[in-house]
């Protein structure tokens, strides 16, 4: 069974076979959509390593899945390298590129086996030098995240002349300098900003070697978008994109990795929730749903609109989304067109497959989404 808004039928139908079953809200993840996307990245992306950003989901079943697969995984945590150790992922295929790891997940993240790290302050090196000493480490350096409707700018990354001085500050401090690399920002859909990301890391390629520092990795992070209510340009198209910018920089057999989260797995998800209320306000039509911005729908608030349907057939009219909790930030959407729900009929919210259930809390007593497999 493959679930998909190109098959809304199909969808509907056996959406409802399963909701007859389980309380609402739910997520349900298809497999197959998963299987199909990593074998698009796989083919469009062949030229890289591909490590899965495990906080964009990370059930236990899509790690295994993907574990299976061979794939490898990108991870922050010590909660996430239990997860990986517990499904026996070989430290090998196991990377941290978050720029800043507290030391107690350095320490573990090292004596599993973990050898690769990202940093981009003197204080990382430190860290990295003293619990993670010999490792390779590369450097994140600072990108526009222009076209990205998540951006993870300004948090992380440093600019070239200060990505150099730390490489060459990590090679006089037991550290191995590996590589280079970016984040163009989550759910980015102008190939430009990768090619200008990688035109920035060729510099620091450069400048770094005339340091007498001979990198070996570009790792060019996440960031590759899915289809919510827009489309977007094809996994293939930016993989394009990126490997002919790489090839115009790079000396030939750099290793090249990415990072990807949402592409893997947002599409393969729909979350399933139930009209709790309705209202009029100031002339707005307000529905009320049993998970909203607290219970998965979290970067709904940063503009991620989500394509959201029901069962029901017949004229749409606006309505403003929440969510159950008292707080006013819980407005998952302004403006959905929708066929108008009863209390109680099931509202669809497709393409949330990543960044909810990991993302939700149990905020004002509601519970996390469970997650079922198809
Ligand atoms: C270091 C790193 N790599 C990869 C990802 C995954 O990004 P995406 O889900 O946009 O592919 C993230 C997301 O926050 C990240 O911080």
């Amino acid at each position: 069974m493959r679930l998909s808004i190109d098959d809304p039928d199909r969808l509907y139908k056996s959406i409802k076979r399963f909701a007859q079953v389980k309380e609402t809200p739910f997520l349900i993840i298809d497999r197959q959509a998963i299987q199909q996307r990593l074998e698009e990245f796989q083919k469009a992306i062949g030229y890289a390593k591909v490590f899965y950003a495990l906080k964009a989901n990370p059930h236990k079943r899509i790690t295994a899945f993907l574990q299976q697969r061979g794939v490898g995984f990108e991870i922050s945590s010590e909660q996430e390298l239990r997860s990986l150790l517990r499904h026996r992922v070989p430290p090998q295929r196991i990377i941290s590129s978050n720029p800043v790891k507290s030391n107690t997940f350095i320490k573990g993240a090292y004596s599993a086996g973990v050898r690769l790290f990202a940093f981009d302050s003197y204080s990382e090196i430190e860290k990295l030098s003293e619990f993670a000493p010999n490792s390779k480490v590369y450097a994140r350096i600072s990108v526009s995240n222009e076209g990205s409707q998540w951006p993870l700018a300004k948090k992380f990354g440093v600019d070239i002349e200060d990505a150099v001085d730390l490489l060459a500050r990590a090679s006089e401090m037991h550290l191995e300098p590996y590589g280079i690399t970016f984040h163009v920002g989550s759910q980015c859909t102008d190939p430009v900003t990768w090619v200008k990301a990688i035109e920035k890391s060729r510099i620091v390629w450069e400048l770094a070697k005339n340091r007498g520092i001979e990198l070996q990795m570009l790792n060019i992070g996440g960031g590759f978008p899915i289809r919510y209510t827009e489309s977007v340009p094809s996994i293939s198209r930016l993989a394009h994109v990126v490997r002919d910018a790489i090839e115009n920089s790079f000396p030939k057999g750099v290793e090249i990795f990415v990072e990807p989260g949402r592409a893997l797995v947002g599409e393969a998800g729909i979350l399933v929730t139930t009209v709790i209320g309705k209202a009029v306000r100031n002339g707005q039509r307000w529905l009320y749903l049993d998970a909203g911005v607290f219970h998965g729908l979290m970067e709904s608030i940063g503009g991620i609109r989500y394509p959201i349907g029901t069962v029901k057939n017949g004229p749409a009219s606006e309505w403003v989304l929440a969510g159950p909790s008292c707080d006013s930030f819980d407005v998952i959407s302004a403006d959905v067109e929708l066929s108008e729900p009863e209390i109680g009929d099931q509202v669809y919210i497709m393409s949330a497959g990543a960044y909810t259930t990991s993302y939700a809390s149990r905020f004002n007593g509601f519970p996390i989404p469970r997650t079922y497999f198809v």
